[in-house]
């Protein structure tokens, strides 16, 4: 697997509408719906226990029984792609955002096209980003909140430490000397082994807004985006309508679960 591929990423999308009072219908037309719409990053078809009775997804599992699961689709085979799609509904050829985003090149979706955020915030949306963005940084035009996120917390790079949100370049080298890549992985690889020899791969990737953030270093991300999302729904007028996009790291390498899962 090289460090940023997205074998299969699962969308979760949950409407739901906030009845104002008692006497009003439950569910109102005129009223556009709240929309959290959650990313799972490197979750494969298997990993899910509805699929594999061995992964416990408790949650997720709750959530598709109540749902519609999807169980064929045809998505980008790596991480950027897929985000651009998700984010602006045009094919990667169009944005020329067919390859994982390298850290080290200047690329970004490109501001021709609008974003999902920018298109609901037009509708009176209030929208806001938890998690990891990857479409795009060499510019602040580029980062979540010039792209119509009211709000962002997260990280604009394709991987890093689940707790302590740096650019984690041991894993790089260890996969370099010891698995098969693909002449694009050596790429990559690469790349980030020349960025480390001139000390830049092991920074804090992690922002609210466009502000470095350390507050929540040594919280573990899927933790750190799970409070700041609840935070964001707590404190929302539910008058208003709330695009709330969450893509988590986990399970994205590099592979390291939660102090409290460390049991299972
Ligand atoms: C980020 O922006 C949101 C929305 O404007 C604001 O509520 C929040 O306080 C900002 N966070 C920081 C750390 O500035």
């Amino acid at each position: 697997m090289d460090v940023c591929s997205v074998a299969q990423v699962i969308v979760v999308l949950v409407l739901y509408t906030l009845p104002l009072s008692t006497a009003q219908p439950r569910l109102s037309i005129t009223q556009p719906p709240h929309i959290v719409f959650i990313v799972a990053d490197d979750l494969g078809w298997n990993d899910v226990g509805w699929h594999n009775p061995e992964v416990l997804t408790p949650n997720l599992n709750s959530l598709a029984a109540s749902g519609i699961k999807l169980e064929a689709s045809y998505v980008q085979p790596t991480c950027t792609p897929s985000r651009n799609s998700l984010m602006t509904g045009m094919f990667p050829y169009h944005t020329e955002l067919q390859q994982v985003m390298d850290p080290s090149t200047p690329t970004f979706l490109p501001l021709k096209y609008p974003t999902i955020a920018e298109k609901l915030k037009q509708l009176g949306y209030s929208t806001h980003m938890v998690g990891k963005w990857h479409l795009g940084y060499c510019n602040e035009k580029y980062t979540p909140v010039r792209r119509g996120f009211d709000s962002f917390l997260g990280f604009y790079m394709g991987s890093q430490c689940h707790y302590f949100h740096h650019k984690t370049a041991p894993l790089e080298e260890k996969i370099s000397s010891s698995t098969k890549v693909s002449s694009f992985g050596h790429v990559l690889i690469n790349s980030f082994l020349g960025l480390r020899t001139q000390g830049l791969t092991q920074g804090r990737d992690f922002r609210f807004n466009t502000t470095v953030w350390t507050k929540t270093e040594g919280v573990y991300s899927t933790h750190a985006f799970a409070n700041r999302a609840i935070e964001i729904i707590k404190r929302h007028d539910p008058d208003v309508p709330l695009f709330l996009y969450i893509p988590f790291q986990a399970p994205h390498s590099p592979l390291q679960v939660s102090v409290s899962n460390t049991p299972l």
